[in-house]
């Protein structure tokens, strides 16, 4: 009995002290999501992230076949669900792509390059838990096409023109403000300025 006791008393303690050191850690190192990562901690996410994904989805191969329409449709689809945290350009660089932790990585590289279509299409069918990459699955066979589509666009990203990227920024979401502002601005050019309930001529 006295051993068992004794032995309590060495967890709480041994418990103890390793919460105290884990609240020093974190105490330094701060909670920001802007900081990186480091080396380990992003090996050690990547290779527990390639364990999860069960072989038959790891081997899968991309049955849409890889035309000039299909690409248009990751492209958009891209620029419109995508780009607000990857880029246009795939970077990641954007404002909300810089303040996530782990941040997006630049997917022109060959650590998503290298990934198999299987992988690419099933980290974007469900997402990566604990980061800022949701599942984008509907459970259609509509929604899985969508996602073969952006497996495609984002084999391509290495060699996007600049022509594409500018097509794409027309196709990036906007606040409301600067569409009704844009609106504006096109009326008056247009040579009125009506009320904005007024009947539009063309
Ligand atoms: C809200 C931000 C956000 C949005 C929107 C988003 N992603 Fe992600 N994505 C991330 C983050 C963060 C990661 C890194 C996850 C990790 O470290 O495992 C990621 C990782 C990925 C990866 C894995 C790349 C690699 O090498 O690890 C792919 C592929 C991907 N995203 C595709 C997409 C596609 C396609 C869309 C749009 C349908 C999309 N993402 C929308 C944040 C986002």
């Amino acid at each position: 009995m006295k051993t068992v006791l004794k032995a309590l008393v060495l967890l709480v303690v041994v418990v103890a002290v390793l919460a105290v050191l884990v609240f020093t850690w974190i105490g330094s190192r701060g909670i920001s999501a802007r900081d990186d990562p480091s080396g380990l901690e992003t090996v050690v996410a990547r290779t527990m992230r390639r364990l999860a994904i069960p072989r038959g989805d790891r081997n899968r191969q991309n049955p849409v076949p890889a035309t000039e329409e299909v690409l248009a449709a990751g492209r958009a689809h891209y620029a419109d669900h995508c780009a607000a945290c990857h880029a246009n350009d795939g970077s990641g660089e954007t404002q909300i792509g810089l303040g996530l932790y782990p941040k997006p990585p630049d997917m022109r590289l060959s650590a998503t390059q290298s990934l198999t279509d299987g992988e690419l299409f099933y980290l974007i069918e469900n997402g990566v838990r604990l980061t800022g990459m949701p599942g984008w699955s509907t459970g259609t066979p509509e929604g899985e096409e969508a996602s073969w589509h952006l497996v495609h666009f984002i084999r391509h990203l290495p060699e996007i023109t600049q022509a594409e990227l500018e097509l794409m920024q027309e196709m990036n979401p906007r606040p409301p403000a600067e569409i009704r502002q844009q609106i504006e601005a096109e009326r008056f050019l247009q040579g009125g300025d009506p009320p904005p309930s007024a009947p539009h001529a063309h």
